[in-house]
């Protein structure tokens, strides 16, 4: 989010490179592949996920309640679906056997209550795409195992077309915060990759 919103003159400071590891971009879509693949699997859960997201903007669980049925959005919201659009924004290999269902708003109650959850300053993923080419070279992790898959990989193929340099590191065995548990062989692959990736690229 920084990395978008440091497009001023004012900041001399640039980046040079933004590292997002199995990052959560947007909460427009909570019913995307990974999602579904992935929502009882721990640590991280569909229903645990929804809460961290929900409780960045409120802790009314009404908004939690909506974003668990993703029948959170509102009408206005309509155009920003193009940003999250998994049928045009994942590759196939990802998609695997699931259907693209267009989205069903819900009232605008909650959006007018709690307009931050639609609000590009908490999901990245929702900036247009003449914000995205001025940003850093970009490395980015995702993990099979993750209900967060999508947000990163939509978020790489959003950042190619847009002529951002990106390294997409997948790990196929791969689950959310394998980082930070110790005694993963799994967590130690991806430190290496990326350690060497930042000796390669800082
Ligand atoms: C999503 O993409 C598909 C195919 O790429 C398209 O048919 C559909 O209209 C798009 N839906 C939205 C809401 O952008």
């Amino acid at each position: 989010i920084i990395s978008q919103l440091i497009d001023d003159p004012d900041v001399k400071i640039k980046l040079k490179i933004q590292s997002l590891i199995y990052p959560a971009l947007q909460t427009l879509d909570m019913d995307l592949p990974s999602y579904r693949d992935n929502a009882l699997l721990p640590p991280l859960t569909k229903s645990l996920t929804v809460r961290f997201w929900s409780e960045y903007f409120t802790t009314d669980r009404s908004l939690e309640k909506a974003m668990l049925f993703n029948q959170h959005t509102p009408v206005e919201s309509a155009q920003l679906f193009k940003f999250v659009n998994w049928s045009s924004l994942l590759p196939e290999i990802f998609k695997k056997g699931h259907l693209y269902k267009s989205p069903t708003h819900g009232t605008s109650e909650l959006f007018k209550k709690y307009p931050g959850f639609l609000d590009v300053r908490a999901a990245p993923l929702l900036a247009d795409d003449n914000k995205l080419h001025s940003l850093p070279v970009t490395y980015v992790i995702t993990c099979q195992y993750d209900v967060l898959r999508d947000d990163g990989i939509m978020y790489v193929t959003r950042l190619q077309k847009a002529g951002v340099r990106v390294t997409h590191q997948h790990f196929e065995d791969g689950f959310h915060g394998a980082i930070t548990y110790h005694g993963f062989k799994i967590g130690d692959r991806i430190k290496n990759h990326y350690l060497s990736w930042l000796n390669e690229n800082l």
